[in-house]
């Protein structure tokens, strides 16, 4: 058994310097000048490229500050300065406007901002006792909201994990994937003990709790998968097709594993490790995220056709729907609830939650209240609702989804 045993500093809403974060979203390109440049070039590339700037839907001049607070605290006048001046080079445009579609359902979204500004909030799950878990990938904390108080605390993991993925257990600990130090980490949040688990692939990815209480994950970097018994300690991992993404396990126990780097959907046996692999028509086709009908129907996001699809895991059978904005949409985080599709188009501007009803073939859309971002990844709660976030805004959100009457039925 290979583990190591970490003290843990407890933090609550405390800031993580953003240096500790690296530098993503392209290459340092020149502003074009004009006042207010120098606040966007000092303050605008601690945790990422100008290519984040350069490359936005754009906004007006309350929109970039809106935006600009859920990442740094500026001085008024500074955050005056950069707004305009990214307003008047970088202005609002619909080009990445989703296509919006009407339909009967009422949702209702609640959002909740993470203390620490920037930290790329990601991947919500929701632990035994009803609290909202995330990671917050580049300050390497993990979130909790108590969603009946709105109370939140952020406890600090090791500073090189990077965690990208965070699943809880039966008992309430919080497992999280070390995407950048090769670790699968345990957090116990009542003594905030963590125990690290080193894996051989670099950069542990997404992750589910299987019923035989083992974690299965998928690391993209290095196109592995993985298996780590807490019993024991024990890591099995093996090598896979290019850049395994999502992760969920079906009723039966098979293991299903979304392809970014292929055009496939893989089926991992828990027991021998043996993946069958499906074939996704088009070459072209990737797929970050899957999830499972009660029917043992996979349904999945094809994020470069911009389309979602069903595969029959018994006949091999693929069929696909185009997503209402259309082929730049980017299906991408994904759930199924009731057997009702849940997806978002992390192309467009706001970012779209997505609902498609295998049934009537149906698809009705919202654009999220915080949508600067991208949902990476849903979690469906104990209730049947839906847990979302923003990376961009910092944003973790609950979606009501009202249930089915029986009233037919009865
Ligand atoms: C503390 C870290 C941090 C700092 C500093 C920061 N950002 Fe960001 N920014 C983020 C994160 C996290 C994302 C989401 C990246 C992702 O989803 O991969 C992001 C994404 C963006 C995006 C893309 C929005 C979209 O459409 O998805 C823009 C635009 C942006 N930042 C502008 C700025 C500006 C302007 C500043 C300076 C005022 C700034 N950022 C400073 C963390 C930061």
């Amino acid at each position: 058994m290979r583990k190591v045993l970490l003290a843990l500093v407890f933090v609550t809403g405390l800031c993580v310097p953003a240096a500790v974060a690296a530098q993503r979203g392209g290459g340092q390109a020149s502003l074009p000048d004009g006042d207010g440049k120098d606040v966007v070039e000092i303050a605008c590339t601690a945790c990422h490229g100008l290519g984040q700037i350069m490359g936005s839907a754009g906004y007006d001049a309350a929109g970039w500050r809106d935006l600009m607070r859920t990442m740094v605290a500026l001085p008024d006048a500074q955050a005056r300065r950069a707004a305009n001046y990214l307003a008047s080079h970088y202005p609002a445009t619909t080009d990445r406007a989703p296509t919006l579609m009407d339909g009967a359902l009422e949702i209702e979204i609640t959002e909740w901002m993470g203390p620490t500004l920037g930290q790329r909030l990601r991947d919500p799950a929701e632990a035994p006792d009803g609290s909202i878990w995330w990671t917050g990938m580049w300050a390497s904390l993990a979130g909790r909201l108590d969603p009946a108080t709105g109370k939140i605390e952020e406890y600090k993991l090791p500073v090189s994990a990077r965690p990208h993925t965070i699943v809880p257990d039966a008992d309430g600990n919080i497992w999280y994937t070390g995407n950048s130090n090769a670790t699968i980490g345990k957090l116990d949040p009542t003594t905030g003990a963590i125990v690290e688990y080193p894996t051989e692939a670099r950069d542990p990815h997404s992750a589910v709790f299987h019923p035989n209480g083992k974690l299965y994950f998928t690391a993209q970097g290095a196109s592995m998968l993985g298996r780590l018994d807490p019993a024991t300690g024990d890591v099995t991992e093996i090598p896979t097709e290019a850049r395994p993404y999502g992760i969920k396990v079906d009723a039966g126990g098979t293991v299903w594993v979304a392809y970014n780097g292929t055009n496939k959907i893989g089926a991992l046996n828990p027991e021998t490790m043996e993946v069958r692999y499906y074939d996704v028509p088009n070459e072209r086709s990737r797929i970050r995220r899957l999830d499972i009908a009660s029917d043992g129907i996979v349904w999945y996001g094809n994020s470069t056709m911009g389309r979602i699809g069903r595969l029959d895991p018994a006949t091999g059978e693929i069929k696909e729907w185009p997503s209402p904005s259309g082929p730049t949409s980017h299906p991408y985080a994904f759930a199924v609830v009731d057997d009702v599709i849940w997806y978002n188009e992390s192309g467009m501007r706001p970012d779209a939650l997505v609902r498609f009803d295998p049934k009537t073939e149906e698809f009705q859309s919202w654009a999220l209240p915080s949508g600067y971002g991208i949902i990476r990844n849903m979690w469906v709660t104990e209730a049947g609702d839906l847990l979302i976030h923003q990376t961009s805004s910092n944003r973790v959100g609950l979606v009501k989804i009202p249930k089915a009457r029986l009233t037919s039925q009865e």
